[in-house]
């Protein structure tokens, strides 16, 4: 694999490169959006450097223009093409309302993640993978929350054991190895999700997507198939690993099948499952299942490990929400165990959790949106075909008008405002709407986001009656990494754990 100064030289070439094609793309024309707020420079050379002054994290155009023209539509430069940003609940809703061929969440994932090149061609335009998660999964959680339970359970006290005295282990990978493991016990059974082949094969093709990702995003259209096959074989390489992994495992289910039937009593229903028996006959082939799968272990495990990993450092920072959270959870395990409803009656802990996620997780860019066709907005602005929308996912998560003393963790927010409202469903976690953003909003809301949900909760649960959790650096949290629009976790700190002194 190249080496990151490599990507980026070749990257800053290739921007070079495309800023001359932008001079004449009617798309980037500031006189055609008579009615949009633009932030940050304009023209050719404007935008350029624009997007890198975004790039590298000089300036925040989004939250610039969230402050500035709340509520209204505006442009910000992102070279290819101009972004718009959406604010405010009627233009949120207007995104919310469009139909999928106005403005597609596929296309705005096949942009961003070159899927053509990274994946395969096609891969959205039918992206079944996607509705199994709900149907596999989502629609099915409470029958598969067991296993998800023994996962968490078994996973995080191999991983951290228990000791009299307290002992630093790596948060990030931590946190990382648990979710690989959770999901994948839910998506391809209990044998392969305890593999660490497999999992780090799943680690190291999510990475490969995102760097190969980012060097096809800034090549121009016709050099992608040249710039496609210099960028080394890494991703096939690391499907073909999977494949060895995930071809035996289909042999053996097939076998069983077999011997059983059709449909006999220990038949697994994982991803792998429904990939197996529903995918469309010409996707059945070994590669085709594989894709699928990595592709939603993609989705999935990265913004979970990070949520999750932020989750620790939070409990470990504010340490004083423990016995409050304890006060609660106790009575309930004791009584019901750690079950899929017992965790619903949990709300001081999903309140702790949902501020943690309205603070770190999530980016700066949510909802994001294709534009296929013209789009006009209730207030009469239109965009044209071939821009992409947004929506300002952090800034909103930071704004007062929504969350007074927007910046602090509270972590009692959403409990106290379901109780001040009775109203036991607006504030959970998996709740979305025009102010909670990070699952996204609307038909396509992330079908995910009650298994994070679980997750998140039942590893809390785990922690907070096994361990004693704390800071390496009393007082000091570490600090988070930001990659452009995206916050993600300190990766190399680590929190420290003993076994439940009382
Ligand atoms: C903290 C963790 C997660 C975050 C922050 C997150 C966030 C998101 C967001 C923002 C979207 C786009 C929604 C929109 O634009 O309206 C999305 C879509 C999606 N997510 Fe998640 N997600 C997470 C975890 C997961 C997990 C664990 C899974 C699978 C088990 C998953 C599967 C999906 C799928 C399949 C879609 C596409 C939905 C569609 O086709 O309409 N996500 N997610």
């Amino acid at each position: 694999m190249a080496s990151s100064s490599t990507w980026l030289a070749l990257g800053i070439a290739l921007v070079a490169l495309y800023a001359a094609r932008c001079v004449a793309d009617d798309r980037l024309t500031k006189s055609k959006y008579k009615d949009v707020v633009f932030v940050g420079p304009t023209g050719t050379f404007g935008t350029v450097i624009g997007f890198f002054q975004l790039l590298l994290g000089f300036r925040d155009f989004i939250q610039e223009g969230f402050e500035q023209h709340y509520g209204k539509l505006f442009a910000i430069p992102t070279l290819f093409q101009m972004t718009f940003v959406v604010s405010g609940h009627d233009l949120i809703e207007d995104v919310r309302k469009a139909s999928d061929d106005q403005l597609s969440l596929y296309g705005s994932i096949k942009e961003g993640m070159q899927t053509d090149y990274t994946m395969e061609p096609h891969i959205l335009e039918n992206p079944y993978h996607f509705k199994f998660v709900h149907l596999a999964l989502t629609s099915n959680l409470g029958g598969r929350f067991p296993e998800l339970r023994e996962e968490v359970i078994t996973a995080f006290s191999e991983l951290v054991p228990p000791t009299d005295s307290w002992t630093s282990f790596p948060a990030w990978l931590t946190g990382k190895h648990v979710v690989l493991r959770v999901i994948n016990r839910l998506f391809v059974g209990p044998s392969l999700c305890k593999n660490a082949a497999y999992n780090e094969i799943n680690d190291i093709y999510s990475d490969a997507l995102v760097k190969t990702a980012l060097i096809m995003g800034f090549t121009p259209g016709p050099l992608k198939p040249i710039v496609s096959k210099l960028l080394d074989s890494y991703i096939p390489k690391t499907l073909r690993r999977a494949m060895e992994h995930i071809g035996p495992l289909i042999e053996e289910r097939l076998d069983q099948e077999r011997m059983f039937g059709k449909d006999w009593p220990g038949k697994s229903n994982d991803l792998l499952t429904w990939l197996m028996e529903k995918a469309p006959e010409s996707e059945k082939s070994l590669k085709a299942i594989t894709i699928r799968l990595l592709a939603t272990v993609f989705a999935a495990y990265r913004p979970a490990s990070m949520a999750l990993t932020q989750a620790l450092f939070d409990l470990a920072t504010f340490s004083s929400y423990i016995q409050e959270l304890r006060d609660e959870i106790e009575p309930i395990v004791k009584e019901e165990g750690i079950t899929k409803e017992s965790i619903n009656k949990m709300y001081k802990l999903d309140s702790f959790i949902k501020e943690s996620l309205r603070l770190r997780a999530g980016g700066k860019s949510s909802m994001p949106r294709k534009v296929l066709k013209d789009f006009t907005f209730s207030d009469g602005t239109t965009v044209l075909a071939g821009n992409t929308i947004i929506a300002p996912g952090y800034a909103i998560h930071h704004d007062a008008r929504h969350y007074p003393n927007p910046n602090e963790f509270d972590g009692l927010r959403f409990a106290r405002l379901r109780e001040e409202q009775d109203d036991p469903v607006r504030y959970q976690i998996i709740s979305v709407g025009p102010t909670f953003m990070m699952f996204g909003n609307g038909r396509h809301a992330c079908p995910g986001r009650f298994l994070v949900s679980a997750l998140l909760k039942t590893m809390i649960v785990h922690v907070l009656m096994t361990y004693d959790i704390k800071l390496e650096q009393d007082g000091v949290r570490p600090v988070d990494k930001w990659y452009t629009f995206t916050p993600a976790p300190n990766q190399t700190a680590g929190l420290m754990f003993r076994k439940r002194a009382k």
